[in-house]
């Protein structure tokens, strides 16, 4: 399907330079855009998926957080549970007949995500790669001319 001009799209931008995380962001961008552009009756399918991704994706962040002592793990992970809280609700809303409450949430989750990496993802990607390659992420942006 083509994707409208207002639905999120990974872009390079998103980059934080910890490769494992860059790979599940870019599926969890992927996951929120396909639910902007869903018709109603493919949202429980996408919001299936959704929940599926985002647990998947905080736990693998929280794993890391207490792996390696991150010192401000704790508002990162509370986020991290309020967000897949409200996943989780609205999910339950899409399988009692309320569709249209998914596209609300993706359009929710389209703004949240982008300042959620930059304030705390970005902050645990320059954490891990001190860890594992005691060197700050690199990122290489291909720029689109
Ligand atoms: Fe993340
Ligand atoms: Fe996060």
């Amino acid at each position: 399907m083509e994707k409208t001009s207002t639905s999120i799209q990974w872009t390079d931008d998103f980059l934080l330079g910890y490769g494992p995380m860059d790979e599940t962001h870019q599926e969890f961008v992927n996951c929120i855009g396909a639910l902007q552009d869903a018709s109603p009756e493919d949202c429980p399918g996408l919001m299936d998926q959704l929940l599926e991704h985002a647990t998947a994706h905080f736990k693998q962040e929280d794993d890391w957080m207490v792996a390696t002592d991150f010192p401000p793990r704790g508002c990162h992970m509370d986020e991290h549970a309020a967000v897949l809280a409200s996943i989780t609700g609205v999910r339950e809303l899409a399988l009692q007949g309320a569709p249209e409450k998914c596209l609300h949430l993706a359009n929710e989750l389209a703004r949240w995500f982008p300042s959620h990496a930059d304030h705390l993802d970005s902050a645990l990607s320059h954490w891990m790669c001190k860890i594992k390659y005691n060197a700050k992420p690199l990122v290489f942006k291909r720029s689109i001319r």
